[in-house]
């Protein structure tokens, strides 16, 4: 290319060049003196268009761009662990030492820390031959995240050279390659990554098992598989932050990526805060040891922004290759698809429903689709589980980003503006909420659960469908008109609500149950209802069974039974009984 290429229009984060430049779509670029980061998004005969990441206040028309010669990319290797990055991976720990508080634009920081050292052990040796997936060297990350060095997925070859194992850092060769051309890889801790091309796995399995998360609305009645992809929808305040954050914190998942997009700077200070005080209580360890936050707050650039998940989800399926369960968390995608739509504009595409490109849906599908459990390359098995919140405006669930999420999503876990105005957290609406993976689990519920944990479940959303129906009749002529038998359904469903499905993130232990316990609850509840059930089919007048104080008994079992003493629950079926033994032999049916 003779003349260097320069800009010529410059829109926001939109930036132009006229004429041929050799530059290539989706290319990485530099531009202006400030080398902003950018991307090229459009490829004219006789003009380019590129993205910018940054601010491009400052810009003029003349300034120089300068090609990288590739995508995209992020970079893949130990020190991404209890990092915050922004939405195109540079490190902002890192970016604030260098500027302070303030991160001035153009700035570069690398990705990963170039000075730090790893203890490496190499796990192979020379002569060997490598696929690509292949696990080569390993190093502690954190205490409780062991890292693997792979082969990258389009290299294979056999091994020439090993270093000793020691102290390196992430540029240092490890080990050396040759591959069938004859060509000499030089492998170091880390490899680069285009982020909007999905990372290769050798086949995808079916999602069998499910993603605990300690939360009961979610776990019993509508499960997430991992490996499987969830929406959280919900107006202004309905909970879909703390959701979220409840979902990191306690999901067991090995790996939590949570992306920040588009939402309060607070917010992310807060998830900061409180993933370094959560221990972990498998290792007792911070849960920040396995969790990288990526920020991208309403305050910085829109486009960054767009490219953030893209990001956050090649680093959860780097993790996955290694035979991690990693899941991820984007809080909001709706800002995510604003984002689209500013940019589609300033580009003055063809704008389709309320103004989002017409290209939205794919760009949702594809996204998405990258969830999955799969066998890895290197013949493990791992998975990437996606969670998006979805924030429509209004609550209005037809608007284009909920219906679009909602076709590439199997969990839909709706958040209900009259709930949370209730105070009835978390405010997942048991009506318009559902799991298409409660089927494929079954089997794990069944061995490693219980035998009846699915007819608890089915039994307690059927208490709830029917409470439902009775709340129509008794919205029109009150409830004084139902027989004993249908009050009950609604004394029992308000258990259900209340003692069941309300949980209180803010409680010791409450913010997370085992689903041992949530079993137990369940059974305890049914145990409530059959046998009163038995009474009232025997006419003892329900008002003097509900005065035994039984029904406040067992909502009140999620705080009176800590986590720690589970043992607790086995006496309460007992007592029921005890305490409803003052009914035996009455029977108030005429004639009998
Ligand atoms: N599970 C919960 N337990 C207790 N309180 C909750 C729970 N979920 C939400 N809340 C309450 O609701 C408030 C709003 O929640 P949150 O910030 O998560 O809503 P949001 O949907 O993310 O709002 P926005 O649309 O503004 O982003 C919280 O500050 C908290 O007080
Ligand atoms: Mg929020």
């Amino acid at each position: 290319m003779s003349e260097p290429i320069q800009i010529y229009g410059i829109n926001g984060p939109v930036v132009t060049v006229k004429g041929r430049t050799g530059l290539q779509m989706m290319e990485m670029v530099h531009v202006g003196d400030a080398r902003l980061v950018g991307e090229v998004i459009g490829l004219d005969a006789d003009r380019t268009t590129i993205q910018v990441y940054e601010e491009t206040g400052g810009l003029r028309p003349g300034q120089p761009i300068y090609p990288t010669g590739g995508p995209m990319c992020v970079t893949l290797g130990p020190g991404i662990l209890r990092n915050i990055y922004d939405g195109i991976q540079r490190p902002l720990p890192a970016l604030q030492k260098k500027s302070g508080a303030f991160i001035g634009r153009g700035i570069e920081a690398p990705a990963l820390d170039a000075d730090a050292l790893w203890e490496v052990t190499v796990t192979v040796a020379p002569g060997q031959t490598l696929r690509a997936g292949e696990v080569y060297a390993t190093c502690p990350e954190t205490p409780v995240i062991l890292h693997r060095c792979m082969v990258p997925p389009d290299l294979s070859g056999t091994v020439e050279w090993t270093a000793e194992n020691g102290s390196y850092t992430v540029n240092d060769t490890v080990v050396k390659l040759r591959d069938e051309k004859g060509v000499l890889h030089e492998l170091t801790l880390c490899q680069r990554w285009p982020i909007r091309t999905p990372r290769p796995a050798a086949r995808r399995m079916p999602a069998t098992r499910p993603l605990v998360t300690g939360q009961r609305v979610i776990d019993t009645m509508f499960p997430m598989a991992k490996g499987g992809a969830a929406a959280i929808p919900g107006g202004f305040g309905t909970g879909k932050t703390m959701t979220q954050h409840q979902l990191a914190k306690w999901c067991d998942a090995d790996i939590i990526i949570y992306v920040g997009c588009g939402e309060r700077g607070n917010e992310m200070t807060q998830a900061l805060t409180e993933f370094g005080e959560i221990t972990d209580p498998k290792s007792g360890r911070p849960l920040t040891d396995r969790t990288v936050l990526i920020a991208n707050t309403s305050n910085m650039p829109v486009a960054a922004r767009e490219a953030s998940i893209y990001t956050g989800i090649t680093l959860a399926e780097y993790y996955r290759d290694m035979g991690y369960h990693t899941a991820m968390m984007a809080d909001s995608t709706s800002r995510w698809a604003e984002a689209l739509r500013e940019i589609s504009g300033r580009l003055e595409e063809m704008p389709a429903d309320e103004g989002f490109p017409a290209y939205l849906p794919s760009r949702l599908a594809e996204f998405y689709e990258r969830a999955g459990y799969v066998q890895t390359l290197g013949g493990q098995e791992g998975s990437v589980s996606v969670i998006g919140a979805v924030s429509p405006q209004g609550s209005d669930f037809s608007e284009p980003v909920t219906q679009n999420t909602k076709r590439f999503t199997r969990c839909f876990w709706a958040l209900d503006k009259s709930l949370a105005y209730a105070r009835h957290y978390p405010a997942i609406n048991w009506n318009d909420s559902y799991s298409e993976y409660l089927g494929d689990l079954s089997h794990w519920y069944y061995d490693n659960v219980g035998p009846d944990f699915l007819s608890c479940r089915e039994e307690l959303a059927g208490i709830l469908l029917q409470e439902n129906s009775l709340m129509e009749i008794v919205k029109l002529i009150g409830s004084d008109v139902l027989p004993d038998d249908q009050k009950l359904i609604i004394e029992i469903a308000k258990v259900v609500r209340v003692g069941f499905l309300q949980q209180n993130a803010f409680h010791r232990d409450d913010t997370y149950v085992p689903l041992e316990k949530q079993l137990k609850m369940m059974r305890i509840i049914l145990h409530l209802y059959h046998t009163c059930q038995a009474i009232v089919a025997r006419q003892v007048p329900l008002s003097q069974i509900l005065g035994l104080g039984l029904f406040e008994k067992v909502t009140r079992i999620k705080y009176d039974v800590p986590n720690d003493h589970l043992e607790l629950l086995d006496a309460y079926p007992a007592q029921i009984d005890d305490a409803l033994r003052v009914f035996a032999g009455t029977d108030y049916r005429k004639g009998e």
